[in-house]
């Protein structure tokens, strides 16, 4: 297994508090409890770095994470948490909009869905905004250890056809399923588009 480094940079709330060195980010972002932050430690190979929880609202700031000192991994707070305060709420989305607006350095968006709830219609809206301002997605289709091989076939095809896309991976933060595909994508796509 390559060798890798991850560690928390900080968490922001507005444009000002974002890192300015540059490197190209890959953002997370979803449903609250979709599995953002549980991936992020999966893919970083390190168990404890972005908190997860199985009560949605767990993540409620940007977290930055610098990976091997070259690409910040981005863990944004999840979207439809109905139990938030609305107002709360209305904070968070504007916080995810200020981030994914304007953004630079972004590189990618993985939008992940849990492969048990179809996606709905605030993941539409964010596959949506994603395209609308050209910011290249990827869908990761989250939990896939708890449904069955048919299960699995069926939502891939709803995945693709609600959201209008073949850039759809199947992964597992519990049995590692995926990851290697979502790191190929992620690395292709920032030898793709080297910053600095
Ligand atoms: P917010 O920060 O609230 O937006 O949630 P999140 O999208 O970061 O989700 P998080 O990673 O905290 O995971 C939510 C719950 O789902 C936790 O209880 C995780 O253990 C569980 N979970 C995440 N990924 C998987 C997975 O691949 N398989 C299984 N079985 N459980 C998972
Ligand atoms: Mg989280």
């Amino acid at each position: 297994m390559r060798k890798s480094s991850a560690r928390f940079v900080k968490s922001a709330k507005q444009a000002s508090d974002f890192p300015r060195d540059r490197k190209p980010e890959i953002a997370f972002c979803g449903r609250s409890n979709s599995g953002k932050s549980s991936l992020l430690n999966v893919l970083t190979n390190s168990r404890g770095l972005a908190r997860t929880s199985s009560s949605p609202g767990r993540t409620q700031l940007i977290n930055f994470f610098l990976i091997d000192e070259t690409t910040y991994y981005v863990d944004l707070p999840g979207y439809g948490f109905a139990k938030v305060p609305k107002g709360i709420r209305e904070a968070w989305g504007e916080m995810v909009e200020g981030y994914l607006r304007n953004r630079e350095p972004l590189k990618l968006a993985i939008l992940l869905v849990d492969s048990r709830v179809p996606p709905m219609q605030s993941d539409q809206v964010m596959k949506e905004w994603l395209d609308h301002f050209g910011i290249p997605s990827l869908v990761a289709l989250t939990k896939c250890d708890k449904i069955s091989r048919n299960e699995l076939s069926k939502a891939l095809r709803t995945c693709a056809e609600t959201l209008q896309t073949k850039e759809i991976i199947a992964c597992s933060a519990t049995t590692g399923f995926g990851k290697e595909a979502i790191l190929k994508k992620i690395h292709d796509v920032i030898d793709r588009n080297p910053t600095q």
